[in-house]
């Protein structure tokens, strides 16, 4: 099964509403269509109505970093997934910040994929482990709780669709000094890659783990983009500092235009 690349572009909580809009001008300007490439922006929840106004629908779709599971009601200042629907393809959900600053536990996660899927917005799941389980080789335990809680309420169908980030905690940059920043070899992110598909295949069957796409996330930019998509089961890029600057991010979208020609010749 042919799955679609996918590149998100996490902006984090970067960048006010103009800087937001001239950055999507700059992308624009250096983005070709790519019927192969999905492009995915992931703006500040402020910036996303008006970006949906700017955006070129054929090159870029648009991301939520977060919303709150429950449709409406008394939950002062937050933005629920029912209200972001018509902006939003793809929503952002369980990234380890957080969890880690906003105290996001299994239970919520698994509420806000359910509260995604309700409202048509396709999750793009985060799982990963910190330094600390890392280095006590808890890396399986850890991603097994984080995928198999998350997804616990969905249906077989509901699976296909979905999106899961392999987004190691140590291996983000948050953009700092790329050069010094230790980064996961695309053989361990290959690694981790298969075991999540072995989990989706023995909760949900073969077709919804050939299916499903994952993607990295963590310390990827232009250099290096091209080791990681040309890895086996890896379906796309979750960048974060690097999705600020748009050379940097465009380059990314060049080096997954140069996997998908690569994958193109050698189909023929
Ligand atoms: P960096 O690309 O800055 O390491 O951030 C990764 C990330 O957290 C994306 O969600």
């Amino acid at each position: 099964m042919k799955r679609k690349k996918i590149i998100v572009g996490n902006w984090k909580m970067h960048l006010n509403v103009h800087e937001s809009s001239l950055l999507l001008h700059r992308l624009n300007q250096n983005i070709k269509v790519h019927r192969n490439i999905e492009v995915v922006l992931a703006p500040s929840m402020l910036a996303l109505q008006p970006l949906s106004v700017q955006i070129d629908r054929r090159k870029f779709r648009l991301a939520a970093q977060n919303a709150y599971f429950v449709d409406e009601g008394a939950f002062t200042g937050e933005v629920s997934f029912s209200m972001i629907r018509d902006i939003v393809h793809y929503a952002i959900i369980g990234h380890s910040e957080r969890r880690l600053y906003f105290n996001e536990g299994l239970p919520l996660i698994r509420d806000k994929v359910a509260a995604a899927i309700r409202n048509d917005i396709v999750p793009i799941l985060c799982v990963g482990e910190t330094k600390s389980e890392y280095e006590a080789h808890e890396t399986k335990r850890v991603i097994h709780d984080q995928l198999t809680t998350a997804i616990s309420n969905l249906a077989s169908r509901e699976i296909d669709n979905l999106v899961i980030a392999y987004e190691p905690v140590w291996a983000i940059s948050n953009g700092i000094n790329f050069a010094n920043h230790v980064i996961a070899k695309p053989d361990q992110v290959a690694g981790v890659v298969t075991y999540i598909r072995e989990i989706i295949a023995e909760l949900y069957g073969d077709r919804a783990s050939e299916a499903v796409r994952i993607i990295y996330g963590g310390s990827s930019n232009a250099e290096n983009a091209y080791s990681y998509l040309v890895t086996e089961g890896v379906d796309g890029l979750l960048p974060g500092g690097a999705s600020l600057n748009y050379l940097e991010f465009s380059g990314i979208i060049a080096a997954a235009a140069r996997v998908e020609a690569l994958a193109l010749k050698e189909a023929k």
